[in-house]
């Protein structure tokens, strides 16, 4: 299904722009969280019991999503944010702008460390993400990041 047609996308064609620019208003979060719940009740995690499912608004209006995915190989387990980079890149790449994780509850889910970083790189700094404590841009839960820029300034 369509981001459009579940509703996500912003509130008219002309707010692309202050999309990009990581602008919160016109988005309908509740609709994210949604999403990522659907994704949670699919999550396999025989292991753990912690669900978590996660869904990212792309910048062309795409949703893109994934559930955590655990395997024997305790370490080979996948998080929930690896699935929803990888279906951003299959389906046609872009930047996120809006990301909302939920564990099995169904509320919001601070991303593990790992995996802002994949958010860090796939949104960037004005990423925003919705947190136990609000909504807040990735520049404030992943400070300081490590990315593109600093192997940039490496090789001089
Ligand atoms: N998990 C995620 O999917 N995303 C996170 O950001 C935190 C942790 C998963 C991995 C594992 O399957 C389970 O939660 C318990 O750590």
């Amino acid at each position: 299904m369509t981001e459009q047609a579940q509703g996500l996308g912003p509130a008219s064609d002309d707010s692309s722009a202050e999309e990009s620019a990581g602008a919160s208003s016109d988005v309908d979060w509740e609709a994210l969280r949604h999403r990522a719940v659907e994704l949670m009740e699919r999550a396999y995690a025989p292991y753990s019991h912690f669900r978590v499912g996660v869904a990212g608004l792309v910048d062309d209006g795409r949703v893109v999503a994934g559930c955590n995915v655990e395997n024997a190989a305790y370490g080979v387990a996948l998080c929930a944010e690896c699935g929803m980079v990888s279906e951003l890149h299959a389906t046609g790449g872009g930047r996120l702008t809006h990301v909302f994780c939920v564990g099995g509850d169904g509320q919001a889910l601070m991303p593990c460390g790992r995996c802002r970083q994949l958010l860090w790189e796939n949104g960037g700094p004005d990423c925003l993400l919705m947190t136990p404590e609000g909504v807040l841009p990735m520049s404030a839960v992943l400070p300081q990041a490590f990315g593109r820029a600093d192997l940039d300034a490496a090789e001089g």
